[in-house]
């Protein structure tokens, strides 16, 4: 496999499979001199845990980090940073009647035809468990943005067609809601209905589908490198790498397609003084370059596919059709527990796009 490493500047190698004994993450590239302890990485870690709620996975891992090297007395020495979290809850029992009959709708069937050899436990490298060395590398990320004014929120904003009404464009506040409740949407009614939805569904077997935002404010103009590392197309990228993304919008995104052109265009405008935009079609990013407006995405998630609802599929060994009903332990919505690795992914991509930028112009 090849494609295990992401960024440029700032760029990060993730290994491990679910049920193997650990996973992790390289980054290489993080500049020396920044803060950093196990803690600020924790933090995030402890966002993207499973067996929080009703709303994840049971499956109950510590999630504890360990940071092998890159640091010497609290700070970042600009050598690789080696982070490990060792697997302790794997149960792989479930997955032994799964070994010959692929699940629909998951990686099964693809890595088996493309390697000849998977390891089925967990769904291997295809587990969200991979994205323990997403949200580890993007907790360094967002160091590194914090200190340049960088702030990125994320939430749910749709789950099985339940839309939430998001009314302030203040991001400590969204962010400050969407935490107390276990959907992560920061509009408390909308919620409610979610986790009763959610709950239904799950007691049929069956999962949910929805929508993520992301949002980031304080970046500064001038991030992204045309033409193919234009900073919509990395981002586009980041997020469309995660398992079960089936869309990224960036800004009015898809709904673009139904404007005029008047209705489309950003105004540019002088507010205190300084050249702005007097609404943000473009979520932030004009021609791959980021304008200073809040840079906007939206993904769509969809359902999980391991679902304990009865499905057809082919027996590899021999070569009959049949039905299974997925045992295990499973996200019933993706959308909650995607909302710290797309964050994740943004920080990423926008820490590289920073450290690139250092070198655009004399
Ligand atoms: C945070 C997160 C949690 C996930 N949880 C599950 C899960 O519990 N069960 C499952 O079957 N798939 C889960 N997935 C989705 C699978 O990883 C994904 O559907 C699979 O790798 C196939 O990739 P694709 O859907 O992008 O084609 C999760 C994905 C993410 C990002």
């Amino acid at each position: 496999m090849s494609g295990n490493t992401f960024g440029k500047l700032f760029r990060i190698t993730t290994w491990g499979e679910s049920h193997g004994r650990a996973v992790g993450v390289v980054v290489d590239g993080c500049p020396a001199g920044l803060a950093l302890s196990a803690e600020d990485i924790q933090k995030e870690l402890d966002r993207r845990r499973p067996g929080q709620s009703k709303a994840s996975t049971q499956r109950k891992e510590e999630d504890l980090v360990e940071i092998l090297s890159g640091l010497f007395e609290g700070k970042t020495i600009g050598t690789p940073i080696s982070m490990i979290v060792w697997n302790k809850d794997a149960d792989s029992g479930t997955y032994d009647a799964l070994k010959n009959t692929p699940r629909p709708g998951h990686a099964d069937y693809t890595y088996l035809e493309k390697y000849g050899i998977r390891d089925h436990r967990g769904g291997g490298r295809a587990s969200a468990r991979e994205t323990v060395g997403r949200v580890a590398a993007g907790a360094i990320a967002k160091k590194l943005l914090v200190q340049e004014g960088i702030e990125i929120v994320s939430f749910v904003s749709e789950l099985g067609g339940i839309k939430a009404k998001i009314s302030s464009s203040d991001l400590s506040e969204i962010r400050a809601k969407a935490e107390c409740n276990p959907i992560r949407c920061p509009d408390q009614d909308a919620a409610n209905k979610m986790l009763q939805l959610l709950d239904q569904v799950r007691k049929d077997g069956d999962s949910l589908g929805g929508t993520v935002e992301i949002v980031a404010k304080g970046v500064p103009s001038g991030l992204g490198e045309p033409v193919f590392d234009k900073l919509d197309a990395d981002i586009a990228k980041a997020l469309m790498s995660l398992g079960a993304v089936k869309a990224v919008e960036i800004g009015a995104g898809l709904g673009s397609a139904r404007l005029l052109g008047s209705q489309m265009n950003d105004p540019l405008i002088f507010r205190d003084g300084r050249i702005d935009f007097e609404t943000n079609n473009a979520g932030g990013i004009l021609g791959g370059i980021s304008t200073g407006a809040p840079v906007f995405c939206r993904i769509a998630v969809k359902p999980t596919p391991s679902i304990s609802r009865r499905q057809r599929t082919v027996d590899l060994v021999s070569s009959k059709e049949v039905e299974i009903g997925i045992k295990g332990r499973h996200d019933p919505a993706i959308p909650p527990r995607i909302v710290p690795v797309a964050e994740a992914m943004v920080a990423i991509v926008l820490a590289d796009h920073l450290l690139r930028s250092r070198s655009a112009k004399l």
